[in-house]
């Protein structure tokens, strides 16, 4: 039993993702959830930039005495997922490995589609574990980097006339190469996961990969006793880097929870 925190990072909103998965699961464990939003977007960023900004993620998480550690970034987690597991002794849970196991068994005709940001789609991380994982499925990445800046704004309705758009011109190629199983390789598009299966009329088995690194880490503690004390209430307190600036509200309306003064700003350049 190990009633210390488990950490959680993101660039932003993304990581809420395994986050919401953790407070369903586990509701014993305390949650301290790190959001990079004044350096977000990662995706976007040089191999080089977003290590040093997963390594000051890392220290500012284990400040907190947390146990284990879910990178509930797509982008770190094609980049930096080795680095951190050489440099830091705590458990590190990615995205990657949890959700190619759940993508290569939900695909019946052996297509996954993979979107992801630039640098995620860069880093060829899906389809090399894909080729071993499941070796008979054909998989296709593309590159989607306006859909976290559509995330942060809160722009994620199936209604949105510019979140169609967008989605349209990205999903095409996904179509066209029929895939059945579509990995939503950066943490932020689950949020919007509606909008994709309402403009692909749910064609495809959407994969949420902070979801299942939050199912993977449930299944970790249970075999290694590290589970919080059973009937305990959990906490969650949310960090992020930049001014709020509507994260918390954001973050109230994705969680469908009311996170009222859980919210605090911290200067991740000390980290
Ligand atoms: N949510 C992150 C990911 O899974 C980062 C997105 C970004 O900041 O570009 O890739």
């Amino acid at each position: 039993m190990d009633n210390r925190p488990i950490g959680v990072f993101d660039s932003g909103l993304g990581g809420l993702t395994a986050v919401k998965q953790l407070l369903r699961q586990l509701p014993e464990e305390d949650i301290i959830y790190f959001g990079d939003t004044s350096r977000l977007p990662y995706g976007s960023r040089s191999r080089e930039t977003i290590r040093r900004y997963a390594i000051s993620d890392v220290n500012f998480l284990l400040s907190h005495n947390i146990k284990r550690i879910i990178v509930a970034c797509g982008t770190v987690s094609a980049v930096a997922l080795e680095l951190l597991r050489e440099r830091y002794r705590i458990p590190i849970q990615g995205v990657i490995d949890a959700a190619v196991p759940a993508a290569a068994a939900a695909t019946k005709n052996g297509r996954i589609g993979v979107i992801g940001t630039a640098a995620t789609v860069r880093s060829n991380a899906y389809a090399k574990l894909l080729a071993t994982t499941a070796p008979s499925a054909e998989t296709l990445a593309v590159a989607c980097p306006l859909l976290v800046s559509l995330v942060e704004n809160g722009r994620w309705s199936a209604d949105d006339i510019v979140v169609k758009t967008v989605l349209n011109e990205y999903l095409a190629p996904i179509l066209d190469f029929g895939a059945d199983t579509l990995i939503l390789g950066c943490t932020h598009y689950p949020l919007l996961a509606d909008a994709i299966r309402t403009l692909t009329d749910g064609k495809l088995t959407l994969i949420d990969p902070g979801a299942e690194a939050a199912k993977c880490l449930a299944e970790q503690q249970l075999a290694d006793g590290s589970k919080a004390e059973s009937g305990r209430n959990g906490s969650l307190k949310l960090y992020v880097s930049d001014t709020d600036d509507g994260f918390a509200e954001r973050a109230r309306s994705f969680l469908d929870m009311d996170v009222t003064g859980l919210c605090q700003q911290v200067d991740i350049d000390r980290y």
